[in-house]
């Protein structure tokens, strides 16, 4: 089965050829960043307005990346939710005009369960069962898979997300968008132990997480150096390295504990920040402690591709789910509510 995956949810624009029997075909993105940059975030009518920009030349060169024309296509997946809502609706109303021309089915795929199974295109894939972190901008999740749409959802963050923590934290810092690369960057000429951030909420039993008050304590440590007149760009990269030491060290924490509650000992990392060396580094030494293994998707598949929803949509069409030919979309959405394969 070939399935064209469209992503759309936020300021990327992805669009992919997945076959079942073949794998990954194509897969092409457009970066909506330089756009959004002037703005220090993601402005929803911009990235909605240039997603129909972007969406049918992507369409064209996948096709003809892969060698394929449109009525080789068997199916159209799209990213239904969660995300933001005017920009979701571009790529649902593309997706459901597509399959209605071409008398094709179309699936609504969950953003987060497109990230979750993107180190399934991998060379060596995660078997269920496995915990995940999922680690976006927008979600900081743990959750036990025991299967396509069998998720149990052990923790999750109670304000920032772990991607959000980083993109705040280096605008008060005065870098650019999106802040997790930039972090991750100045944090390679970090000083070790110059100063040591807090690890929130890992003195206290359970699973959620807390990243809000790590980002003021970030802001205070940072002005203080530039009140002591200390704004050298070594200070920054040492602030830099110890903000980003302290999410990682809690996030494998909480991973450890996870793995351990669940008995399990492969872990699937995805998301935006799951691209960040220091996090990978990091879970692989703590996997490996526990005689386990740890699996992410290559770094372009960490963040927001099409590759991940044409894949997570084949599974679903397999299994013989679809959509009806409402166009619906949805800014909110828990993943337990997904329907089981079995
Ligand atoms: O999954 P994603 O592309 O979009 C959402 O679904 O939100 O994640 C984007 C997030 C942003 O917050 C970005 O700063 C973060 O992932 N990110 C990183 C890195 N690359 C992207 N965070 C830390 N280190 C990185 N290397
Ligand atoms: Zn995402």
């Amino acid at each position: 089965m070939l399935v064209l995956g469209l992503e759309t949810s936020c300021d990327e624009t992805g669009v992919a050829l997945y076959d079942s029997e073949r794998g990954l075909l194509a897969d092409a993105l457009f970066s909506q960043i330089d756009l959004h940059r002037a703005y220090g975030g993601v402005v929803p009518e911009l990235a909605s307005r240039d997603h129909v920009k972007r969406m049918l030349p992507l369409i064209r060169q996948v096709l003809a990346e892969a060698g394929c024309v449109a009525t080789d296509i068997d199916a159209v997946a799209y990213t239904a939710g969660p995300g933001l809502v005017g920009a979701l609706l571009v790529g649902a109303s593309c997706a459901q005009a597509l399959a209605f021309a071409w008398d094709i089915p179309a699936i609504g795929v969950h953003h987060m369960e497109g990230h979750l199974l993107a180190p399934m295109l991998e060379a060596t894939p995660p078997a269920f069962p496995f915990v995940a972190l999922l680690v976006s901008g927008g979600h900081t999740q743990l959750v036990r898979v025991d299967g396509i749409g069998q998720y149990q959802l052990l923790g999750e963050s109670l304000d920032d997300a772990a991607g959000e923590a980083f993109d705040k934290t280096a605008k008060l810092m005065g870098l650019r968008y999106p802040g997790g690369p930039e972090i991750a960057r100045l944090a390679e000429r970090g000083t070790p132990g110059r100063f040591v951030f807090p690890r929130p909420m890992t003195d206290r039993p359970g699973l959620d997480f807390s990243f809000s008050g790590l980002k003021t304590f970030t802001l205070n440590t940072w002005q203080q150096c530039q009140n002591g007149g200390d704004d050298s760009e070594q200070s920054r990269c040492d602030v830099a390295l110890a903000f980003q030491q302290a999410v990682v060290e809690t996030l494998t924490i909480k991973c450890r504990r996870a793995l351990k509650q669940t008995g399990l000992n492969s872990l699937v990392i995805a998301g935006g920040v799951s691209a960040n060396r220091a996090l990978r580094t990091s879970l692989e030494d703590m996997t490996a402690a526990l005689k386990g293994n740890v699996f992410y998707a290559r770094p372009a598949f960490c963040t927001d591709n099409g590759a991940m929803i044409a894949y997570a949509g084949c599974q679903r069409l397999l299994a013989g789910q679809h959509e009806g030919l409402a166009i619906t979309v949805q800014a909110r959405w828990p993943m337990e509510q997904l329907p089981a394969l079995h």
